[in-house]
């Protein structure tokens, strides 16, 4: 069930199946923009978004502000290690200034889970969640979906394996509803430390055996290991975590012979996938952060209150 009101967007749990079929369908006309010459199309001339930035970034921060400044939108960055939050200033009081500048929409990625919702409570412009903690990613969900559909031209019935950090990762998250909510059968691996407690109570299936996820999969989703993580003891060494884990050529055979691989970036190459499975002609990571350009100009045109069928713009064909 829907509870999404397209005022803000701060989690694919909020998504029904419609919202997320709507979505696709708009980024796909956006992505037809975004394969002409001129690759813009001004429908929020004079909306302001100011991308509130608290964590690292490279694809999530540069493709929102390509997508505000392909709608036409006035952009403006903010990087929480060049701002007065160095002096103190709490999460409330900065966006509460910058809202006294007149701004529309507000674009956060946050160490804390919750940051967003708490935004909405605190401003009146539009609120996106671009990564909340452990949390949230719903972009990064929508644009994995857009690429799974662009790739098999459906999502339902697919099974997608997501393999590593899943305790640590909101990418994980945020994918399990989205393919889940669109019918995909969802197969979680990691090892024991890195999955979260009471996985009964998720949708998919869980295991720790990387070859029961990998057997007969379409999609083979790796995380990121996160560095920051082996210091907390939650798993021996990289180099153990990798010959467990890894996904490479040879384990790439267990899944489907058309299957594909996916990864939210930035990849450690050689950790969670070999050099070669990066690279392969079934890899599909460049084009996930392609598409991101295109769902994240969709996300902006709904919340800024547009009407999605005012727009022909085009079909994505490439
Ligand atoms: N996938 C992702 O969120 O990458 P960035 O951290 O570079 O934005």
């Amino acid at each position: 069930m829907s509870t999404w009101n397209r005022r803000h967007l701060l989690g694919m749990t909020d998504l029904s199946r419609k919202d997320i079929t709507d979505l696709l369908d708009l980024a796909g006309q956006f992505a037809g923009v975004l394969d002409r010459p001129v690759r813009s199309v001004p429908t929020l001339r004079g909306w302001t978004v100011v991308n509130l930035f608290f964590e690292e970034s490279t694809r999530t921060r540069i493709s929102f502000e390509l997508a505000e400044k392909r709608l036409g939108a006035d952009v403006v960055n903010f990087s929480a290690s060049a701002s007065s939050v160095k002096k103190g200033e709490s999460l409330r009081d900065t966006a509460r200034n910058i809202e006294a500048m007149k701004i529309d929409a507000v674009v956060i990625r946050h160490k804390s889970v919750g940051a967003p919702y708490y935004l909405t409570q605190q401003i009146d412009a539009a609120v996106i969640n671009a990564g909340d903690g452990m949390h949230e990613h719903p972009t990064q969900a929508l644009l994995d979906l857009m690429t799974i559909r662009h790739h098999f031209d459906r999502i339902e019935g697919l099974r997608i394996a997501i393999i590593g950090d899943i305790l640590h990762s909101r990418v994980a998250r945020s994918d399990l509803w989205g393919m889940t909510t669109m019918g995909a059968d969802v197969v979680m691996c990691g090892p024991p430390t890195l999955l979260p407690k009471h996985t009964e109570t998720f949708p998919g299936t869980w295991t720790t055996d990387i070859n029961e996820a990998l057997d007969g999969a379409d999609v083979v989703y790796a995380l990121r290991i996160q560095r920051e993580r082996q210091e907390s003891g939650l798993f021996p060494s990289i180099r153990e975590y990798t010959q467990t884990y890894g996904i490479t050529t040879d384990r790439m055979k267990l899944a489907k012979p058309h299957a594909v691989v996916m990864h939210p970036g930035p990849v450690n190459r050689g950790w969670e996938l070999s050099d070669d499975v990066v690279d392969a002609e079934n890899s599909l990571i460049l084009r996930q952060v392609t598409h991101g350009v295109a769902v994240r100009m969709a996300v902006l045109y709904l919340t800024a209150g547009r009407d999605p069928g005012s727009i022909q713009i085009g079909k994505h064909t490439e």
